[in-house]
């Protein structure tokens, strides 16, 4: 994954720990971003991990920037849709497993 977007995307710049984003962001003098968008298996982090990237997903997004991301289960529906102004899921049933993408506006 790394190489197919380093070749696509030239001057990608790719990290290891989602959980270090503000830290990131910060050093590169980046107030907020429009978009996030994240494959990351949510329901199996560590709880105390998962918590820290989804704050920290909030938080660094624009008023009206979009969270998204794509899972197996519904398992973040109650959280995201208590913190964001607008949840939209998406079911992709030809996905094997079946998917949903939750499109989340701040
Ligand atoms: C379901 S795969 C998704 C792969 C790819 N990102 C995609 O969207 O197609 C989940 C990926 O999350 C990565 N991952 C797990 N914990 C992470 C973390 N704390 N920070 C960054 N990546 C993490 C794993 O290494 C794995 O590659």
């Amino acid at each position: 994954m790394r190489n197919i977007l380093k070749n696509k995307f030239h001057g990608i710049e790719i990290y290891n720990e989602a959980e270090k984003m503000s830290n990131v962001l910060k050093e590169k003098n980046i107030k907020k971003v429009d978009f996030i968008i994240s494959g990351l298996p949510f329901t199996v982090l560590e709880k105390n991990i998962r918590e820290t990237i989804l704050e920290q997903a909030y938080e660094n997004l624009e008023e009206n920037g979009k969270f998204i991301t794509f899972q197996y289960s519904l398992d973040l529906y109650g959280y995201l849709k208590k913190k964001y102004r607008q949840l939209e899921v998406k079911i992709v049933p030809l996905n094997i497993p079946m998917a949903f993408v939750y499109v989340c506006t701040k």
